[in-house]
């Protein structure tokens, strides 16, 4: 019977008008408090842009943040006074498109998909999040009409191995970018744990500094999926192979423990959740703990016991070397793949 009266139709309609209710209740709230509404491009929209729209979203969703003008009145001092309250994503096929709005389908805050209209998203926004692979930033920043669109706005780029040199040179290939009115480009790394807000997020710092309102924005923004660091630019290519690859080189520690568990009989299944939520109180205890990680493993080393065991077997395969020869590694790459260089995996050794 409720069925009849409410259709599927108008409980969609009812909720779309809710919807732009909510984001002209946000704009007008910024509007009253002297503020234009800042509006988020996302241009490239994948897993990692995706990540980052869903973690705003959270913060700046109602259930998370009971009173609405909490999130754009700020209540510690590291919040921006503006906060983004229009989003925009930037994609080429509609199936992007549509996965993008499905994974933010719970939220009331709402997406503006641009498919193959880069230039009307980045006219548009205040703020741009560049998201797409490395090798096609030259075919998205190229041009005289994109170079105006981000005149006087700043450009967060995601993208590994390529330095804000460089994108500055894509866009303004005739020279630096002018002091007053250019875009301003800032690099930051974070990695895929963004997906679950557990991003370690490196942000290049900027030379000159940012003003101090746009550095909390873009910490604020990476500050949704996870920690944030800054560091100075010359660290970023080993900041993308420890915090960028980590994630992979920690995922072959965690299956090399699961392969010795199942080897001695351990169900497969327990034997992953074993080994994660170890990996994971582990770093509690240095990331909450503050415990050095020589000291946590001092702690676990009984004499005569199986773990100084075990802790032999690791340093005699020269674990500690290799792992560290691990990130040295991606580091080298990853630079030279900031330089445009293909194929550099194969050519080292
Ligand atoms: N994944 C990681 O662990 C990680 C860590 C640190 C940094 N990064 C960096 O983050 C960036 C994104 O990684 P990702 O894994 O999120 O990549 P992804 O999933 O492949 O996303 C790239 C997005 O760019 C869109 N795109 C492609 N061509 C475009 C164009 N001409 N105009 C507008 N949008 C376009 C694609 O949409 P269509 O498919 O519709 O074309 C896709 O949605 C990369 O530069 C990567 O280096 C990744």
């Amino acid at each position: 019977m409720a069925r009849d009266l409410a259709p599927d139709w108008i409980l969609k309609e009812t909720m779309a008008i809710q919807a732009q209710s909510a984001q002209w209740f946000k704009d007008k709230q910024a509007e009253f408090a002297g503020e234009k509404p800042l509006t988020l491009t996302v241009l490239g929209c994948g897993d990692l842009g995706t990540a980052i729209l869903s973690g705003i979203f959270d913060s700046l969703s109602p259930s998370d943040v009971p009173d609405q003008a909490k999130a754009l009145a700020p209540a510690d001092p590291s919040t921006p006074a503006r906060l983004p309250t229009r989003f925009s994503a930037c994609v080429t096929r509609p199936e992007s498109g549509k996965r993008i709005q499905d994974e933010l389908a719970k939220y009331e805050t709402k997406v503006t998909i641009h498919e193959n209209n880069n230039l009307q998203a980045v006219q548009d926004a205040d703020v741009v999040i560049l998201g797409c692979k490395p090798e096609l930033a030259e075919r998205i920043l190229r041009g005289n009409e994109m170079r105006s669109a981000l005149q006087g706005k700043v450009l967060i780029s995601i993208l590994a191995g390529v330095t804000e040199a460089q994108l500055s040179s894509i866009i303004y290939p005739k020279g630096p970018a002018p002091a007053f009115g250019g875009c301003r480009i800032v690099r930051a790394m974070p990695n895929i744990a963004a997906t679950v807000r557990e991003s370690m997020t490196v942000i290049a710092k900027s030379d000159p500094p940012l003003s101090e309102e746009t550095d909390k924005l873009v910490t604020w923004i990476f500050t949704r999926i996870g920690r944030v660091v800054h560091l100075p630019s010359e660290n970023m290519d080993a900041c993308t192979a420890l915090c960028g690859s980590g994630p992979g080189f920690v995922a072959i520690m965690l299956e090399s423990m699961v392969a010795g568990a199942v080897a001695m009989g351990v169900p497969r299944e327990e034997a992953y959740i074993m080994a994660a939520q170890t990996m994971r109180g582990t770093t509690g205890l240095v990331l909450q703990g503050g415990e050095h990680p020589a000291l946590v493993r001092d702690r676990v080393m009984t004499p005569g016991g199986c773990t100084v065991g075990g802790m032999l077997v690791l340093e005699e395969g020269g674990l500690r070397g290799t792992i560290a020869k691990a990130v040295r590694e991606a580091t080298v790459v990853a630079s030279q793949l900031g330089e445009g260089k293909q194929g550099v995996n194969g050519t080292r050794f």
